[in-house]
């Protein structure tokens, strides 16, 4: 059982940018894993068309039908959010409370935890280490499940920050285990960018399993703030009435709604990232910075000091993400941007070696 702090995250603060007399146009961020072609041109099209004046509809019924048909779920079963963070938050009230347990498989995005304190929750982990590849351990999952009948647990898949890419027999078999008592809430925000993705609808049979999708990472819309989960219509509705009326804005909305009729902007940036992950990953393996095996759009990079090396990388204009907070003091995640701004960064890189 552990306490803990809120949670750290990736992006640039302007507070911090203002101490090293930079604003954010003068930095290229290596630090959240959005989408390297930004906001599509249709989508900021239709986020231009959004009613500023007018509330937004509260459920997002037009966007939630859209959801609904594309992965063929009933509308019942998709609940929007302001950011899939806020639907992390609502699990945790609606599973989590004084006595419960959240089992988190970890090292991963600090916001799970977070939650699970806020919410009053006891929060245990399984840790998978560097020298498994941070890869999990099905047998030691299991078991934690089984002995601590958690009433919520969290995979992220691909995990945020490893990369690592858990198949279709791993959740069935974690689900299984959990059983009737718990959710197991499976973090699908990197799939769009996973080599080979699977298809996690099926798992929405086992009954405990909610599937929860961020907006934010594949059609870069960070700032608007857009996520959704999928769910039994019970689970939904039980969520649905702790949300806060209009969380989801009418621009996010909108946003939205085009984003899913705009397949081939991600079809081009999948492409992009392929590329320049392969170069990325040859670059800093060359450069003596090993590289951890990713299944998505960014990749953990052993460098000696991370908070260090970030420090020295934020001054020439570079923002990478500082792993120390995910316990991985000796690593720095590395989003892939496009190829000529990978090539920056290990521009910079070498410039870090040659002057410290
Ligand atoms: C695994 C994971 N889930 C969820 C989120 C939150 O995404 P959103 O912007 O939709 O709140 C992040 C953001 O970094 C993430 O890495």
């Amino acid at each position: 059982m552990r306490a803990g702090a809120p949670a750290i995250h990736g992006g640039l603060d302007d507070a911090e940018l203002r101490v090293h007399g930079l604003s954010r146009g003068d930095v290229l961020d290596f630090s959240s894993n959005v989408n390297p072609l930004g906001t599509s041109r249709l989508v900021r099209k239709a986020a231009a068309t959004a009613d500023l004046s007018a509330y937004p509809d509260r459920r997002s019924l037009v966007l939630s039908e859209a959801l609904a048909s594309r992965l063929d779920v009933g509308v019942d079963e998709v609940l929007v959010g302001n950011g899939s963070t806020e639907l992390i938050h609502l699990l945790a009230r609606v599973c989590l409370g004084s006595g419960r347990r959240c089992l988190i498989l970890a090292p991963t995005f600090g916001e799970y935890e977070a939650a699970a304190i806020l919410a009053g929750a006891e929060v245990h982990v399984v840790e998978a280490t560097a020298a498994q590849g941070f890869a999990w351990s099905a047998d030691v999952v299991t078991r934690a499940v089984e002995t601590l009948r958690p009433a919520l647990t969290f995979l992220c898949n691909p995990n945020n920050p490893t990369g690592v890419y858990v198949d279709r027999d791993f959740v069935k078999r974690l689900s299984a285990a959990t059983g009737g008592d718990g959710l197991l809430a499976l973090d699908s925000s990197y799939v769009p960018f996973a080599e080979a993705p699977w298809d996690e609808r099926a798992l929405l049979a086992c009954g405990n399993v909610v599937l929860l999708r961020s907006m934010t990472k594949d059609h870069a819309l960070a700032g608007a703030r857009l996520g959704y989960l999928v769910a039994g219509a019970p689970t939904v509705a039980a969520l649905r009435r702790l949300q806060p009326s209009w969380s989801v804005s009418a621009v996010a909305q909108a946003a939205g709604l085009a984003a899913l009729d705009d397949d081939a902007h991600l079809k081009v940036a999948r492409t992009v990232v392929a590329q320049a992950k392969t170069y990325l990953r040859a670059q800093l393996n060359a450069l003596g910075y090993p590289v951890v095996d990713s299944a998505a759009n960014f990749m953990v990079v052993r460098v000696g000091d991370a908070a260090k090396l970030r420090l020295e990388l934020l001054r020439r204009g570079i923002a990478v993400r500082d792993c120390t907070s995910f316990g991985l003091p000796a690593y720095i995640r590395v989003a892939v941007r496009r190829l000529d701004e990978c090539k920056q960064l290990i521009m910079a890189l070498r410039d870090v070696r040659a002057h410290g």
